[in-house]
């Protein structure tokens, strides 16, 4: 466990000096944004505890998960981002949320969050930000949030928001991005948004908007994306004005009851993406369409007229979709014949169901897919050799999976989730960053010719070698959006620096990067390190990162494991230099240790619901679990915050997944996530020792049981003693600590306060004891120990004999103000059973 810190040390001195930069400025949050936190928190359900951070300290000081601040020139510091992306939140944005003044990004995209948005966030004269995207919140759309003077982005897309757009947004004089797709948006577009001087994308598609489309419209300076599909234009038709929206990269109205012809676009050289389809359009096909166009869709309309040239010399078209129309005429070949194709470049014509009658050359190279179902000219299919192209078809775009790459390379440790970047050519292996992003509005319809291109672009974006982006997998979704996977692996490390995951992450949550217009405006649904969570390091820095980049967890983290490295390290020099030497091998060996989520444990206790607690103690409490597997556990979860809590939680990983006996309780595994600490024990159906002693329990335990206990409790310290490598002194050996299984059969347990015997020194001798504080439970503290502070196996010993007296006489090692040694001790030499038994087990050993 210790070792997986270590790992992280690089990062962890980085962390730390922001860390203190932080503290030394010694200025706290302002209160009247510290009790809007609290309230906002309120409001929220956060069934995962994501938001625990919160409970403690200081918001911009104590680093609360996903709270950043900026310094300011008053006298206080000032929340200026709120970031929970993908926290499992649910409940309701609070009004409060207004009194966040000087915030710059609120982001609570990808939860649960119901009600409706406060009206108060117009009141945040700063916001840049307002991100609400993939919620539950309804109502309509405040008008204040007109009011937003710096507002730059706007996304509450996939919502349940219904009511009219605010004619108030046209006072959104900084507003690029307005994403509201997927909502229940009614009512007109109004006309007023044209005055938007720097609005980029819209995108409203997917909302239940009505009336006719404004042709004021058609003068937004700069728009580059409209996107309006499924919504109810009833009787409305594409304005003309729209020619004039010179900048246009895409155009989209499928399916919006659109009638009429469609307007001249030949004055949009940049138009990249067309898609009209699933209208009542008539008339004729556009002409002189832009160059760079890769989708043309005008299918399901009623379009007649020829397709004659329209198409030719377009070297970048993926797609042209006709379907469904009147069509007349041949088809021209012109389209294919006149196109110089790259190896990846793929082109689907498909125009099934129209009138036409000819073709003028039937040779399509293999890279083109023509079809032609429902044409006349397919009843002479034979005669005009086409008949593979009358085949009924219709057109799915293709996912892909990973492209697997040659790799001579050994196998990474499978137990880290590292991983080898397949675009390197050195078998380095690495923990990637997996980002999961979505293409909201893409200009393309096939991606291969494109991946190249992409990845170079955004690498270069993001300041990285292009191969350190790594497209795992993508898949075309509804819109169409187009879902990516990616990796970003480190250069040449095998991690990536603390600092880096915040630059990363923080570049892509923040939109501080423009993607190109042919890929559209991108989501970002989730950030992480490595392919699962399940691997300590990974999984702290992963949540952190998750949350939208919660600088404020990974500080958190990082500058935990600082404190408690510089903690240990400077309490104990000399035995830390050793462990720590020993803990690097022992993460080598947690295979056999598996780092659980909060989630599964969760999921095991029922929520750590109160009928699972099966015990506590001053650490915390004990639950019982059961794993997906259907296994049964115990879980130990440490009290929250607790720095003696950590470093036990350390030392008893590291002791048990090396130490192996049959009378040593194992470790299943453990958790360390959102400042939760857990051990995962096998389960223990008869509990402790101490329980069965107790005069509660009605059914004694047989004098057979006794002894076989006695026998098994010495045999798993004699292996901590004798045969583990090195020697472990358990320092805590008492009856609650020894468990029965099933079979009554005793397992030593609780490894917090152990200690490594001593190693030889340089001249190769063993010192044989370890000086230092006493600790242990009063009744079992071996009195010399008590008395020379030297820590030795005989100090186990003698416990061990205080627990056999009570295994023999049922009693409490101190009952009443009296030592149970020294009352039945002298009770024992009397009956002749020899006082000298326990002193002499004492000296002789191993
Ligand atoms: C948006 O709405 C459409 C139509 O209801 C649906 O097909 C699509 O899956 C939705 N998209 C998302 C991203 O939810
Ligand atoms: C396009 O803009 C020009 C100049 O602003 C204007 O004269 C013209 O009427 C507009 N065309 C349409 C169809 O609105
Ligand atoms: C079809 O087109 C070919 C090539 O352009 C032409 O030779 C042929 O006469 C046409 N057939 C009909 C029935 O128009
Ligand atoms: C983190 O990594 C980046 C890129 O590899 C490097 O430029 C930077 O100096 C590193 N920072 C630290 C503190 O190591």
């Amino acid at each position: 466990m210790v070792g997986v810190f270590l790992i992280f040390y690089g990062a962890v001195l980085t962390m730390s000096s922001t860390f203190t930069l932080h503290i030394s400025q010694a200025k706290n949050t302002d209160p009247a944004e510290v009790c809007a936190l609290r309230i906002i928190r309120s409001n929220f359900t956060d069934p995962m505890g994501n938001l625990k951070s919160w409970d403690n300290g200081d918001p911009c000081t104590s680093n609360w998960t996903g709270v950043f601040c900026a310094t300011s020139n008053d006298e206080y510091l000032h929340i200026e981002q709120l970031q929970l992306l993908n926290y499992n939140l649910s409940g309701v944005l609070a009004p409060e949320l207004g009194l966040l003044s000087q915030l710059k990004i609120m982001d609570f995209m990808w939860n649960a969050i119901s009600g409706t948005i406060p009206k108060e966030i117009g009141n945040i004269t700063s916001l840049r930000l307002l991100l609400l995207s993939g919620n539950k919140l309804s109502g309509s759309l405040p008008d204040e949030i007109g009011n937003l003077p710096r507002l730059n982005r706007l996304q509450i897309d996939e919502n349940h928001i219904s009511g009219p757009i605010p004619k108030s947004f046209a006072n959104l004089r900084n507003i690029s991005h307005l994403h509201m797709n997927n909502n229940s948006l009614s009512g007109q577009i109004p006309y007023e948004l044209f005055t938007l001087p720097v609005l980029l994308h819209l995108l409203v598609d997917n909302n239940n908007l009505s009336g006719l489309l404004p042709p004021e419209l058609g003068s937004l300076p700069n728009l580059r994306i409209l996107q309006l599909d499924n919504n109810n234009f009833s009787g409305s038709s594409i304005p003309a004005s729209y020619s004039n929206m010179t900048t246009l990269v895409k155009l989209s109205l499928r399916n919006c009851n659109l009638h009429g012809i469609i307007p001249d676009l030949s004055r949009m050289p940049q138009l990249g993406y067309l898609d009209l389809s699933w209208n009542m359009l008539n008339g004729s096909i556009p002409s002189n369409l832009a160059i760079y166009i890769t989708t043309i869709d005008l299918s399901h309309n009623f379009l007649n007229g020829t397709i004659t040239s329209t198409f030719n010399g377009l070297h970048r078209l993926q797609q042209v979709s006709l379907q469904n129309n009147q069509l007349v005429g041949s088809v021209p070949s012109s389209i294919w014949q006149s196109r110089a194709f790259n190896p990846n470049d793929t082109l689907i014509l498909n125009f099934q169901n129209n009138s036409l009658t000819n073709i003028t050359a039937a040779d399509c190279p293999s890279n083109v897919t023509v079809l032609l179902f429902g044409n006349p000219l397919c009843i002479n299919a034979s005669q005009l050799n086409i008949v593979h192209l009358c085949q009924p078809k219709s057109v799915n775009q293709t996912s892909e999976g990973p492209t697997t790459y040659q790799n001579t390379c050994p196998p990474c440790p499978v137990d880290e989730h590292y991983e080898r970047n397949p675009l390197s050519m050195s078998c380095q292996c690495s923990l990637p960053l997996t980002v999961g992003f979505r293409l909201k509005s893409p200009g393309i319809s096939d991606f291969p010719p494109y991946m190249k291109d992409f990845e170079s672009h955004l690498t270069s974006l993001l300041h990285l070698l292009s191969h350190q982006l790594y497209i795992e997998s993508y898949m075309w979704e509804s819109g169409p959006r187009l879902n990516m996977s990616l990796k970003l692996f480190p250069n040449s490390s095998s991690l990536f620096n603390s600092s880096e995951v915040v630059r990363l992450a923080g570049t892509l949550a923040s939109w501080d990067i423009h993607i190109s217009d042919v890929y559209g405006p991108y989501e970002l649904l989730s950030l992480s390190r490595g392919p699962r969570e399940s691997d300590s390091s990974k999984s702290r820095l992963s949540k952190g990162a998750l949350a939208g980049i919660l600088l404020g967890a990974i500080v958190g983290a990082a500058s935990l494991s600082v404190m408690l490295t510089v903690l240990i390290m400077r309490k104990h020099p000399r035995y830390y230099s050793i462990s720590r030497k020993k803990s690097s091998v022992t993460t080598l060996k947690l295979n056999n240790v598996k780092c659980f989520t909060f989630e599964e444990m969760v999921l095991a206790t029922r929520n750590f619901c109160k009928s699972t607690q099966v015990g506590q103690g001053g650490y915390g409490k004990v639950y019982k679990g059961t794993l997906d597997d259907g296994r049964l556990v115990a879980i130990k979860r440490a009290l929250e915050g607790t720095l003696q809590g950590s470093k036990e939680f350390l030392t008893e990983i590291e002791f048990l997944s090396r130490l192996h006996h049959r009378n040593l309780v194992s470790l299943v595994g453990y958790c360390d996530e959102q400042n939760e600490q857990m051990l995962v024990y096998e389960f223990m159906c008869n509990g402790t020792l101490r329980d069965h002693l107790s005069e509660k329990r009605n059914e004694s335990l047989s004098f057979s049981k006794r002894l076989h206990i006695a026998l098994g409790s010495a045999r798993g310290i004699l292996y901590l003693h004798c045969e583990a490598d090195p020697p472990v002194f358990h320092r805590d050996i008492k009856a609650s600590n020894i468990l029965l299984d099933s079979k009554f059969h005793a397992k030593v347990a609780d490894f917090g306060i152990s200690r490594l015997a001593p190693v030889p020194d340089k001249d190769g001798s063993i010192p044989g004891y370890v000086s230092t504080v006493v600790k242990g439970t009063p009744g079992y503290l071996d009195p010399e120990y008590i008395l020379t502070h030297q820590l030795t196996d005989k100090s186990d010993v003698y416990s061990l004999g205080v627990v056999f007296l009570e295994l023999l006489t049922g009693m409490r090692p101190i009952s009443h103000g009296k030592n149970i040694v020294r009352e039945q001790l002298v009770q024992f030499s009397t009956k002749g059973i020899g006082c000298g038994y326990l002193w002499r087990q004492r000296q002789a050993y191993c």
